[in-house]
């Protein structure tokens, strides 16, 4: 297993929208496992294959406090969405940036395991809040996208002076 480069705002590539995976194969399955060691290293609770500019529909999450309760979802898509919620976010690819979003309470998902089985699941609290702002990033959508235009442009300056700073 290897450590994948996280991409980081405002990376155009974060806009891509990924591809539906057509077949699990080893291949996929080996950068799931990267992903999913790149995830717990960064650390993290989620993370989508277009944050390691892989351009498919594949995410990896795991909000639970001892690090094994790994979920896969591959093509995954919600199904049904229930309630709003508002809780503050942050996410790999926009380091040190944590604000407020409203996202459905509770959801309804299908997607495809690594055996490339359907399956149906609901997830409420921190992981339905998890599960949709990863498969934001599959439809090429960074969280701070739904802060006010202001915030927005702040973060940008703020991220481009730390690359610069960190080159
Ligand atoms: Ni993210």
């Amino acid at each position: 297993m290897s450590l994948l480069k996280i991409l980081h705002y405002p990376d155009p590539r974060l806009h891509t929208v990924a591809r539906p995976v057509t077949a699990v194969d080893a291949e996929i399955r080996r950068l799931a496992a990267d992903m999913a060691e790149t995830m717990y290293a960064a650390p993290g609770i989620g993370l989508a294959a277009t944050q390691v500019d892989r351009h498919i529909r594949m995410i990896v999450v795991d909000i639970s406090e001892d690090k094994n309760a790994l979920l896969t979802l591959i093509n995954p898509r919600i199904l049904t969405r229930e309630g709003e919620a508002e809780r503050e976010e942050g996410c790999l690819s926009v380091p040190g940036i944590y604000d407020k979003v409203t996202r459905a309470e509770r959801i309804h998902v299908e997607a495809m395991d690594l055996d490339g089985h359907t399956f149906e699941m609901d997830a409420d609290g921190l992981l339905a809040v998890c599960i949709q702002h990863e498969i934001d990033h599959l439809d090429g959508k960074v969280f701070v996208e739904y802060l006010s235009r202001l915030k927005q442009t702040r973060i940008r300056s703020k991220l481009l002076k730390q690359a610069k700073e960190a080159m």
